[in-house]
């Protein structure tokens, strides 16, 4: 089982619309996928349209003994499961709480998980906190979407020194570039710069409007443009992840 963690410090940088397309792809391949949606924002739970009945309430849902049967979803979609996000600022507030008590008390949750499912993505909420250093334990993957602006870099370096603080391994860290519009400078010139951290995967997902309209159609991009560009993209970089931790 491999657990990915969609994660960035800053909002809006894609995340979520990363999440939604890899899990489907990793589904699509036939790999048993569960996605978690931990950011109260609730987005990829938008996306898969899943609505949780009656949620158990945090503290259960991340108690050692806790049984996830009765909140894992299906999607519409084969060898996709969802654990939806519990919209409650309230829970979400109970959750940080709880994982104050140890750094792995996500991971020893992911544990009954494992053989059941071959990958496990996880949609972070931005932010440091002690969930997210749960998530950077519980990961195998910390990916993350970077846009190549001034502010990314900023927030990209305080992640790196956050790793290098808490002795976090770095090698978990893994990124792509998002949102890039080459016709920028600052764009080519942030790219050029980064790339030579070896952090970054080569293939990068550009502003398409495609993106945008998964949420017009609550599906993601392979579901409803199978032959579109950001189709393509998603694909491709989706192939070159695979290809770092499948072997
Ligand atoms: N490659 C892209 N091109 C155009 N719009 C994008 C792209 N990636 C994300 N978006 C849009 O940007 C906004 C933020 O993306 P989202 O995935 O929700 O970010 P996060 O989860 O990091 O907050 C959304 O409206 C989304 O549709
Ligand atoms: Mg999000």
């Amino acid at each position: 089982m491999i657990v990915i963690a969609l994660y960035n410090l800053k909002g809006g940088v894609g995340k979520t619309a990363s999440c939604v397309n890899f899990a489907y792809l990793a589904a699509k391949e036939g790999y048993k996928t569960l996605l978690w949606d931990i950011d109260p924002q609730g987005s990829t739970s938008f996306y898969y349209k899943a609505k949780p009945k009656t949620h158990p309430g945090i503290k259960k849902l991340i108690s050692k003994d806790a049984n996830l049967e009765n909140v894992i979803m299906a999607t519409e979609f084969d060898h996709l499961d969802i654990i939806p996000a519990d919209n409650s600022a309230r829970s979400f507030d109970v959750m940080v709480e709880e994982m104050k008590s140890s750094k792995n008390r996500l991971k020893s949750v992911l544990k009954q998980f494992d053989g059941e499912y071959d990958f496990v993505f996880i949609d972070c909420p931005p932010g440091f906190s002690a969930l997210s250093e749960n998530i950077f334990s519980a990961a195998d993957i910390v990916l993350m979407p970077i846009i190549p602006t001034t502010l990314s870099v900023r927030t990209y370096n305080m992640v790196k020194d956050y790793f290098k603080e808490k002795d976090i391994d770095s090698n978990k860290m893994m990124c792509f570039f998002t949102m890039t519009d080459l016709r920028k400078n600052m764009h080519n010139e942030i790219m050029e710069q980064l790339y030579k951290d070896k952090k970054f995967f080569q293939n990068y997902i550009p502003y398409l409007s495609d993106v945008e309209k998964m949420g017009i159609h609550r599906q993601p991009i392979e579901a409803f443009a199978r032959s579109s560009y950001a189709a393509n993209c998603y694909r491709e970089l989706w192939t070159e992840i695979t290809e770092g931790v499948l072997e």
